[in-house]
């Protein structure tokens, strides 16, 4: 069972991103520490944890992979913890390159091409159920589906097990947080799911991710069991919450702004602009790196053995970098955003996080162009290091 929260009193030297003041609205949170201090930091995780709060920090630790580390197993309350190794998010170069290049040739923008109708078939199914009752939850009746039914499609397994793919992942990532135990127990269980659908596909190959896997080689060597299974659990858990978050969060927006609601149902060529500001705005992920060598960095000396929490989300609403940061501007022409990351890691799934995003919104605003949030109802924003809401319940105007 998790601890209850202790009551942040100063995010500067006690941040805690579970703390239900920023769970509800991070963002003056942000603003408050930028005017404070360079980076702000928190013993609460394991020995200590630091949070740059721009976007050159951020990128510039990005970029550093000899002093910031992949290599460790993430954070947890009270003390260090065994995640395990997920490959290739937890290699350092140079490991971690052969081992992307096996993979990224799944996610280029003509592969990810293909699932296409796919992905907007499920869409259609899922908003209508919505449309025709007049109210739902556009993030567990609808957002929270789309990248379960896109990565299974990849993974050429059954969607059907998608429910049990989200416990996996909640066990993994949300309760495993702050349980060891519970999250060895769920990797456990999908690799074990995964070996035998290694097993079923070597008998009877197709085109999907697994398949080119148990067949691809590097330099010159099929990959083994061992590392196939873990970079399939890798790619369950990364598409999932993340994009998950990142529909969600554009659904709320769209909920709660009607004129912006409004603006692209009626100039649907501003997709393209309003995916990457919703990206930007309600980036989602915040992932660790480990400090392997005592190192001073934007005026902070930190030590061997810190970690340092990648603030992609803080990054993306830098005023030094964007005008009017906290704003979200649908047609912003100028975005550098970080949501996906910078440096050797950069998300491997963006083109198809990105299709997922561009189906999931369009077909909803085709099917319901007016919305808004169901009176008296809660939106709940998750806790931990990938934020999005997890309930918006809405009624079709
Ligand atoms: C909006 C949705 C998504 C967001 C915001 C997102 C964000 C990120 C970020 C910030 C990183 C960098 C991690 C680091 O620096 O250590 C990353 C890496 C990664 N992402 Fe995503 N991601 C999304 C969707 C996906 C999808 C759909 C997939 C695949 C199905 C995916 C697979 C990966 C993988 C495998 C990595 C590790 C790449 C490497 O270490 O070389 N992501 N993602």
């Amino acid at each position: 069972m998790s601890e209850p929260i202790v009551p942040v009193e100063d995010f500067a030297t006690d941040w805690d991103f579970n703390d239900p003041a920023w769970v509800e609205d991070p963002y003056p949170i942000w603003n408050e520490l930028r005017g404070r201090c360079p980076m702000a930091h928190t013993d609460r995780f394991n020995e200590g944890v630091w949070l740059p709060l721009t976007h050159q920090a951020v990128s510039d630790i990005a970029n550093d992979t000899d002093t910031f580390s992949n290599v460790h197993h993430g954070i947890r309350r009270g003390g260090t913890t065994d995640r395990g190794y997920f490959p290739p998010i937890n290699n350092d170069p140079p490991e971690h390159l052969p081992i992307r290049r096996a993979i990224l040739p799944f996610f280029n923008p003509k592969q990810v091409e293909q699932w296409r109708a796919k992905i907007l078939e499920d869409c259609e199914q899922r908003v209508q159920v919505i449309a025709d009752r007049g109210r739902g939850d556009a993030a567990v009746e609808y957002a929270q589906h789309i990248p379960v039914g896109a990565i299974a499609t990849i993974l050429g397994i059954d969607p059907d097990d998608g429910d049990q793919f989200r416990r996996w992942i909640r066990d993994i990532i949300s309760v495993g947080a702050d349980d060891a135990e519970v999250m060895q127990r769920a990797v456990g269980e999908v690799r074990r799911y995964m070996a035998r659908e290694m097993a079923a596909r070597r008998a009877d190959p197709g085109t999907d991710l697994i398949s080119h896997l148990v067949t691809t080689e590097i330099d010159g060597r099929p990959l083994d069991d061992d590392l196939i299974e873990r970079i399939l659990v890798l790619q369950l858990v990364a598409g999932i919450d993340t994009t998950w978050s990142s529909i969600g969060a554009a659904l709320w927006h769209l909920a709660t702004h009607p004129d912006d609601r409004r603006r692209l149902v009626a100039e649907p060529e501003l997709q393209p602009t309003a995916i990457e500001e919703f990206l930007r705005a309600y980036a989602p992920v915040n992932v660790t790196r480990r400090v392997t060598r005592a190192v001073s960095v934007h005026g902070v000396e930190m030590a061997a053995g810190d970690h340092v929490m990648m603030t992609f989300p803080v990054a993306c609403r830098d005023p030094e970098v964007f005008d009017a940061a906290d704003e979200v501007i649908i047609d912003r022409a100028q975005n550098r955003h970080v949501a996906f990351g910078v440096g050797i890691h950069r998300c491997l799934g963006s083109n198809l996080a990105r299709l997922e995003m561009e189906l999931a919104i369009a077909t909803f605003l085709n099917r319901i162009p007016e919305f808004e949030l169901a009176p008296d109802s809660q939106v709940e924003w998750s806790t931990g290091q990938i934020r999005g809401p997890r309930a918006i319940p809405i009624v079709v105007g």
